[in-house]
């Protein structure tokens, strides 16, 4: 099949994990409004995962299809294996899912040979940049592999100039390092940092760490041959990185615009979700404006029952009104009695515990005041472009970085003493908990709040017609109808 420049068709394919599937998809629905067709490509065990949590039967509608006709876009949807049976435990057994993703080359191939049989030809792949093998494939076939970067910038800066961290890394690894003491102020584009701040990945020695950075130093390397680096910040957040080979060009929020621009806009973005989200919004009506504090360690991480124990009770001891995400899988699969006895039933006023929710929803809700996050990107963004103050909760790789940049960088929340480490290296306790919240309701709250305010007037800023982010997309559209005519 020819390819068609007037008809650019792009593969956009994030590596399937929740963190990832709904911001690219968000980016496929504003390509797809330029007129770019689309196929939008997750994994089988995702798509059924999405499916069933829109109580879709297999023969009913795609999810992700019906999100995109509602909005008059041409996406279509499809899958490829993981490598692993559908009902494999991918939460309790993540590492091994992801060396299996490292793994779907074949599947990937093939799938874009079939494609160029039976559609317009792929004129572009848009991997995510730890899916560093899609690069070859798109080589092979002769068309642009464009990495897009999911977290934010100052990360991207970090782990291509990984090669700078090098001795301090083994120090860390070898016990020889304080995390606490030393400082690194020589990474292009990025603040000066402890050690504890940064991802990690970098700071740990362990044997799933290792095969991460190993992951990342692959795709840090070939990202720099990508024909476009692209990422899900905004110009006015994080300064452009010039000083990168090629420079990322932010292209964020990636919301759907009745959050940012348009109440009345119809893209809600509901398609993605992996689990049914719980309405909790008779809930948050019936609370004062301003008086919850919304928790939410986003949809991958593990706590210790211990950690979550702490929780439970300083937010119980917070004397706030609290409404709390508490995924089933959250200790592992295997667990569901993860609070402490009789929990529930003294919160019943207090507190609301549900298992997942539509995080946009809740944190647009006049009732919430405050958000407890583990600092996943998507969550921190989603709390700028609503101008929601954070208090971070970091447990593992970019988090803890993230959680620097919004205490100490855009001022817009607080941090634990010491970075706060949840997870294997850290617990973080009751009276620790309790009192940020209480310091979120205290009179230090006005300054974090007006910095996120300004954040969240930016980031709206960018989406807009003409913005930063908005300008970004266009200059990439444009310039990838060039290279395609061009060849
Ligand atoms: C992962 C990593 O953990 C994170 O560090 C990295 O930055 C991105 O990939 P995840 O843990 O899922 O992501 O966190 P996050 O990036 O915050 O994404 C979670 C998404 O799930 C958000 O878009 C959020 O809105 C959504 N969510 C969360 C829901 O829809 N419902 C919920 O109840 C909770």
């Amino acid at each position: 099949m020819a390819r068609n420049p007037e008809h650019l068709h792009a593969l956009v394919f994030p590596y399937p994990t929740q963190g990832h599937i709904t911001p690219m998809m968000q980016f496929a629905k504003k390509l797809a409004s330029k007129g770019v067709i689309v196929t939008f490509l997750t994994t089988h065990h995702r798509h059924q995962q999405i499916t069933k949590a829109h109580t879709l039967s297999a023969e009913q509608d795609d999810p992700i299809e019906q999100e995109a006709r509602k909005l008059g876009l041409d996406i279509r949807s499809a899958q490829i294996s993981d490598g692993l049976p559908l009902d494999f435990d991918r939460s309790a057994r993540f590492n091994d899912f992801m060396r299996s993703v490292d793994n779907m080359g074949g599947e990937l191939e093939q799938l874009l040979h079939n494609l160029n049989k039976t559609g317009p030809a792929v004129s572009c792949v848009i991997a995510d940049t730890i899916l560093p093998w899609s690069f070859e494939i798109a080589k092979k076939l002769g068309i642009p592999w464009i990495s897009f970067w999911t977290q934010p910038t100052v990360l991207y800066s970090i782990y291509y100039h990984a090669h700078l961290l090098e001795d301090l890394r083994h120090s860390l690894c070898e016990g020889t390092a304080d995390e606490g003491s030393i400082s690194i102020d020589y990474i292009p584009g990025v603040p000066t940092l402890k050690t504890r701040d940064l991802p990690s990945f970098i700071r740990e020695g362990d044997a799933d760490s290792q095969y991460i950075l190993n992951v990342l130093r692959k795709s840090f390397q070939l990202s720099r041959e990508a024909d476009w680096v692209l990422g899900n910040s905004f110009d006015d957040l994080e300064s452009k990185s010039v000083h990168l080979k090629p420079p990322v060009l932010q292209v964020g929020p990636l919301l759907p615009s009745s959050f940012l621009n348009s109440e009345h806009s119809k893209d809600i973005g509901v398609g993605t979700s992996i689990w049914t989200q719980y309405d909790a919004s008779e809930w948050l009506d019936a609370k004062p404006n301003g008086s919850v504090i919304y928790v939410s360690f986003g949809s991958l991480i593990h706590a210790t029952k211990t950690q979550l124990e702490e929780i439970a009770t300083g937010l119980k001891d917070s004397g706030e009104f609290f409404l709390w995400v508490l995924r089933p899988d959250i200790v592992s699969s295997t667990v569901s009695d993860c609070l402490p006895d009789g929990f529930l039933d003294e919160i019943k006023r207090q507190g609301l515990v549900v298992p997942w929710c539509n995080q946009l929803q809740v944190l647009s809700h006049p009732s919430v005041a405050g958000f407890i996050t583990h600092c996943g990107w998507n969550s921190m963004l989603e709390s700028i472009a609503l101008g929601v103050p954070m208090i971070g909760f970091p447990f593992w790789a970019d988090q803890f970085t993230n959680s620097k940049l919004m205490a100490h960088e855009w001022k817009i929340g607080y941090r634990f003493n010491g970075g706060g480490q949840a997870g294997d290296k850290g617990l973080i306790v009751r009276k620790d908990i309790s009192s940020a919240i209480r310091k979120l309701f205290s009179e230090e709250r006005t300054e974090v709040k007006k910095n996120v305010e300004g954040l969240r007037d930016s980031a709206r800023a960018a989406v807009r017609d003409g913005g930063s982010s908005d300008k970004n997309i266009e200059r990439f559209v444009e310039g990838l109808k060039g290279r395609c005519i061009s060849k």
